[in-house]
């Protein structure tokens, strides 16, 4: 993505407006971390106190309004770099569960009045759709009376906001729905029976919405590799995987599903292949590999054959037959005629490819970390893999992906949680530490290692180093999900 200079009145005002959610987001978050008088509140209040009074002296007021997944901002629309999605989404998720959809100030603020309205909408009711009104009401009593906000208009085909426990039992649900769908449709593609299209697009739509809302669910539950089933849990990985970049590249939503789907069966030419040869723990001769290359031609040939994927089919066909395609055509299959991967058959590369090597097979009992498939991801950049979806692909998964069992500078051990939305906190996300009880490890509470200290502004904890699972006979899916 080349930036443009800032040449028109718009592209100023997205620059603002992107400035202005950075910000305000990062001082709404704060509050939920340090108290009014903290020295970092401060800080955090006064950058985004510079924003709002530049733009009121510019433009005589700041009015920032949701409509659907956008922002406008006094009336334009903010356009949002890949690498800013994330903390767009995380600002709109925080406004919308409190039923608040537009936020103005109408004159220049101060300090405090901008830290009582924050710490005000910190404090609301989530689900409450009269919020609008007691935030009216408070500003009113505070004195307050050049900061407003309305509520938020809904539109009938938008998901409401459901809480984050109902959030992670449907993506358990979706995750493991699709596992028995990949097997039963892979089955079927063997033994020649009609396949369950349509229960599959219902699936990824799910997929898509849990994704939407809060992927890490999702993502958690792809990073744990499963020894059994390689496969299945592989496809819906790459699915899950393939629909996470997606919707942080702005891929609109009916097209992610279709996505999800192109992940899902991306290996389904693999049914033609003998399980010796997928499963072999040896080498593989050069007549075994000439058909495991076939796949990807083979894959196409089965979905096209298949009229039941209806207006799916070119798209999936993408996901098929390019994913060894590598970014500059030197995978396979060869083609006669040199043509750029589509963006479906690159975003299913990198899926496919972190996926493969993290996990345990046959041949390969030691899989990579993720660190270092991050690491092979950045040296293949633009040979292997589109640059710019490695750069939004390593954003996502963090150094420190969600799972990763760490040993803390406090001597506690604590599983990844969460990871942060903002690129510099990428090394420091959300950890549920650990503690030792009768013979066995229980889940404590989570904290937030881009947390300082009140007093001297150091970090609370720092990562010392990664630590494996399995010395410790402890199962990340428990802590997880
Ligand atoms: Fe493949
Ligand atoms: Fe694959």
């Amino acid at each position: 993505m080349v930036e443009k200079p800032f040449s028109t009145q718009e592209d100023l005002s997205s620059k603002m407006g992107t400035e202005f959610v950075i910000r305000f987001y990062r001082l709404l978050k704060g509050t939920a971390i340090y108290d009014r008088n903290n020295v970092v509140m401060d800080q955090y209040a006064q950058e985004c106190l510079q924003t709002i009074n530049n733009t009121v002296k510019a433009d005589d007021h700041l009015f920032f309004k949701i409509v659907r997944d956008n922002s406008f901002f006094n009336g334009v629309k903010i356009q949002v770099r890949a690498d800013n999605y994330p903390i767009f989404k995380g600002f709109l998720n925080e406004l919308r569960k409190r039923w608040i959809g537009e936020v103005e100030f109408s004159e220049e603020v101060s300090k405090d009045h901008l830290k009582d309205f924050v710490f005000l909408l910190s404090g609301l009711e989530e689900n409450n759709e009269s919020n609008y009104l007691y935030v009216t009401k408070q500003l009113e009593y505070k004195s307050i009376p050049h900061i407003h906000v309305a509520k938020l208009e809904f539109f009938k085909d938008e998901e409401i906001y459901v809480d984050s426990e109902d959030q992670k039992r449907r993506s358990k649900e979706v995750y493991f729905k699709s596992i028995n769908l990949v097997k039963e449709v892979m089955d079927g593609v063997k033994t020649q029976k009609v396949v369950n299209i349509r229960k599959a697009k219902r699936l990824m739509q799910n997929a898509v919405n849990a994704i939407i809302q809060d992927d890490s669910a999702l993502l958690g539950l792809a990073n744990i590799k499963n020894y059994d089933e390689y496969t299945f849990n592989h496809s819906v990985n790459v699915a899950v995987y393939a629909i996470a970049i997606g919707q942080r590249i702005g891929i609109p939503k009916k097209h992610l599903s279709h996505l999800g789907m192109a992940g899902l069966f991306h290996d389904i030419g693999k049914t033609a292949i003998s399980k010796e040869i997928l499963n072999k723990p040896g080498k593989l001769n050069a007549q075994e590999w000439a058909i495991i290359r076939a796949h990807p031609v083979a894959g196409t040939e089965l979905v096209m054959r298949m009229k039941e994927w209806g207006e799916l089919s070119t798209r999936m066909i993408t996901g098929t037959f390019e994913h060894h395609l590598r970014f500059d055509l030197s995978g396979y299959p060869k083609l006669t005629r040199k043509r750029k991967a589509t963006l479906f058959g690159r975003i299913i590369t990198l899926a496919d490819f972190y996926d493969a090597l993290g996990r345990p097979r046959a041949y390969n009992r030691f899989p990579y970390v993720s660190e270092k498939i991050l690491g092979l991801m950045m040296e293949q950049s633009g040979k292997d893999f589109d640059p710019i979806l490695v750069k939004v692909f390593i954003n996502m998964i963090g150094i420190y992906p969600l799972g990763t069992l760490v040993l803390l500078n406090t001597n506690e051990m604590g599983i990844v949680v969460k990871v942060q939305e903002e690129t510099e906190l990428i090394d420091r996300p959300k950890v549920t530490l650990l503690f030792y009880k009768d013979g066995q490890y229980r889940k404590g509470k989570m904290v937030d290692l881009s947390e300082k200290d009140e007093t001297t502004a150091q970090y609370k904890w720092d990562i010392v180093k990664t630590l494996d699972p399995n010395e410790y006979s402890i199962n990340i899916a428990e802590y997880l999900i």
